[in-house]
Order: structure tokens, then C-alpha cells, then sequence
């Protein structure tokens, strides 16, 4: 029988394309989503396919946790509240949906027997640690109610594990992107905010100087982490958490530079456009840039894809589907 797989925030951009993947390898796959900020469109392919099952729920709900659980092998929990800017401006929402909702799913998976527990940890956990590389062990202070929700999150699916011996598997996710990342509304990721602007002959918008660096990480890298997790028989590879992410960091304004020289490939009008510059803003770690050795080591990641790669696919992507 093929494994069945709950993925929650499924019509999300990394959900979505969990989903897919793990259609395309013969899982059989439910998705739990309210669309709060996840898109039909993102799950209108799979409809059709006898191996996907919706249910349009709530993870704030129990009974929507315990539906969404039933016979269940694996839960890759992605549903939450992305965005740190969200969380400063309504962290209480944040903390209902990415803490509240977290403990009812753990519950329910824990309740339906579940095999083990993937979920969409952040490398906002690192908050204030000056120490570069991130590795594992080593976290500050955060410096978000978003980046607190995320850390609570590890500490509770620890807990469970010692209490009622639930599996899990973390994912320290660094600054995802690639196709059906949304570029629309006002907590819309860098790439594609800036991919938009672009498009639009606009100059993108970068909070200080440009000197912020982040670990920039394909969606198809963060894929290959997903599935390394949910397949390991390696018992002391579970019940950890791993850095989720390339291993290179790259400034903004490298980034801006690079996505100029990709989109001018389509548009050559977008070649002479400079982009502009703000504040920094609330919250924003200034560099990010992980260690990858503990997942090298344990999962036997090898992410294929980087960032430049990923950035060409990306914009290709765009380009075709804006
Ligand atoms: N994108 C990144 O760079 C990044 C980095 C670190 C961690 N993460 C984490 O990865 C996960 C997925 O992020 P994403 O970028 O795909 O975001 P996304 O907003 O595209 O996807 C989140 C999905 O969760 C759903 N959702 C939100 N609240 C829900 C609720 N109460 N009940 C049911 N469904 C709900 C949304 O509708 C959406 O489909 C999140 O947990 C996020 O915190 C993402």
C-alpha cells in the first residue's frame, strides 16, 4: 500500500509543491488548508487525481486536525502564518495559528498514530547569534513573536517525543523561493516582490544598504530534504532538527543584480532599472547563512540546485506564469 501523507498548508507555495512531488512518487496525499494565504489554483491540478484528497480546514479547529489525521502515515506540517513583519503587526494571530494550531496537529497525529512528524521549522530560531555559520546547536534570542512561534514549535515537538514518543523531524527552512512563491500582498517574500517589480519596469525596494545576506534555498533542495526525512530508517536521524538550505549566502544587492540579469533575458527593457533604498526594517537578522553538514551527515543531503540555478528556474518560472 503506498504511504499516505498529510500535508498541511498544502495550497501554500512549499506545500504545494510537497504535493506534487509526493503525487508524483506515488504517495497517496491529503492536504489540510483554510487559503488564508495558500491559493486553489496551487492544488487545481491535483483534483482530479485519485491519490489527493482536500480538506479544506482549519488547524486552530481539533476536529479539523483529527478529520485531516485519519489514517494517516506521515504529516508534513507546513501550515502557519509566514512573514516576521506579520507577526510584529498581529502576533497574536501569528501565535494562535503557529503555536495553537501546532499543539492541536501534534495532538492529532499523536491521537491517529502517525508514523513520524515532518514540520517547517525557520531559520528565524537563530535570532540574535552573531555566530556564522548557523549550525544546530547554537541559537540566540529571537527577534520576532514570528520567530518565537517557530522555536516553540521545536521545543513542543521535542516534548512530545519524550512524553508520548511521536516521531519528528525538523526543518530549520532558509529563505525559500521558486515557482508559486506569491508575489502579491503586503508580506510577499523578497525574489518574488522583487521578480514583480521588475516585471514592471519598477525599481525593487531594498531595506538598507543592500549588505543583508541571506542562504537563498530552492524549492527543489528543500524537497529533497523533505523526502531524505520522511524516508530515513536511520533511528538517530530522527528526532532532530536539520538546516534546511544551500550553504552560500548572497547579499541583496547581489540578488537585485542577479534577478536584473535573468529577467533582462526575457525583457531587455529591465536591464537599466537600479533599485532603491529604505530603512531596515524590525526584526530582519542581518546575516543568515547555514551550516549544511548535520543533514549532509545524517540524511545524506546533496542539494542539486543553487541558488543561482534556482534563481534562473525561478525567473524563468515568472516570466511565464505572471
Ligand atoms: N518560505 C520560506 O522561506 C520559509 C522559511 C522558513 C519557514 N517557512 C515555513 O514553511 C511553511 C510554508 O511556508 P510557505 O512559504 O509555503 O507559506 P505559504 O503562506 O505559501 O503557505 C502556508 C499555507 O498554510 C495555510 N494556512 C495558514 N494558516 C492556516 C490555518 N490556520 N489552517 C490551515 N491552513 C493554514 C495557508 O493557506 C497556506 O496554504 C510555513 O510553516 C513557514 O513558516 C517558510
Amino acid at each position: 500500500m503506498a504511504k499516505k501523507v498529510l500535508i498541511t498548508g498544502g495550497a501554500g507555495f512549499i506545500g504545494s509543491n510537497l504535493t506534487e512531488a509526493l503525487l508524483h512518487k506515488g504517495y497517496q496525499v491529503v492536504v489540510l488548508d483554510n487559503f488564508s494565504t495558500g491559493k486553489p489554483g496551487n492544488i487545481a491540478p491535483f483534483l482530479t487525481n485519485p491519490d489527493f484528497t482536500l480538506v479544506v480546514g482549519d488547524i486552530r479547529v481539533k476536529e479539523d486536525c483529527q478529520k485531516a489525521c485519519e489514517g494517516v502515515d506521515y504529516v508534513l506540517h507546513e501550515a502557519a502564518l509566514g512573514s516576521v513583519p506579520r507577526s510584529i503587526k498581529d502576533p497574536a494571530t501569528t501565535n494562535e495559528t503557529n503555536i495553537s494550531g501546532f499543539v492541536n496537529m501534534l495532538v492529532a497525529a499523536r491521537d491517529a498514530g502517525v508514523k513520524r512528524f515532518l514540520f517547517a521549522a525557520s531559520s528565524s530560531t537563530y535570532g540574535d547569534s552573531p555566530s556564522l555559520p548557523k549550525v544546530e546547536e547554537v541559537i540566540g534570542k529571537p527577534l520576532s513573536p514570528y520567530a518565537v512561534t517557530k522555536y516553540v514549535n521545536e521545543l513542543y515537538a521535542d516534548v512530545f517525543q519524550k512524553t508520548y514518543g511521536l516521531e519528528y523531524i525538523g526543518l530549520r527552512y532558509f529563505n525559500v523561493f521558486g515557482r508559486r512563491q506569491d508575489p502579491n500582498g503586503a508580506y510577499a517574500a523578497v525574489i518574488p516582490l522583487f521578480v514583480k517589480k521588475l516585471m514592471a519596469h519598477e525599481a525593487p525596494v531594498v531595506n538598507g544598504d543592500g549588505s543583508y545576506s541571506r542562504d537563498f534555498t530552492y524549492i527543489d533542495n528543500v524537497i529533497q530534504m523533505n523526502l531524505l526525512a520522511l524516508n530515513t530508517t536511520d533511528k538517530s536521524a530522527v528526532n532532530q532538527i536539520y538546516n534546511t538550505a544551500y550553504g552560500e549566502s548572497t547579499t541583496l544587492n547581489q540578488l537585485v543584480k542577479y534577478l536584473v540579469e535573468d529577467l533582462s533575458q526575457f525583457d531587455p527593457k529591465i536591464a537599466s532599472i537600479e533599485p532603491l533604498y529604505g530603512p531596515n526594517r524590525l526584526g530582519d537578522i542581518p546575516h543568515s547563512l547555514a551550516s549544511i553538514e548535520k543533514a549532509k551527515t545524517h540524511l545524506g543531503y546533496d542539494p542539486q540546485f543553487s541558488m543561482r540555478e534556482g534563481l534562473k528556474a525561478c525567473c524563468k518560472w515568472y516570466w511565464e506564469n505572471l
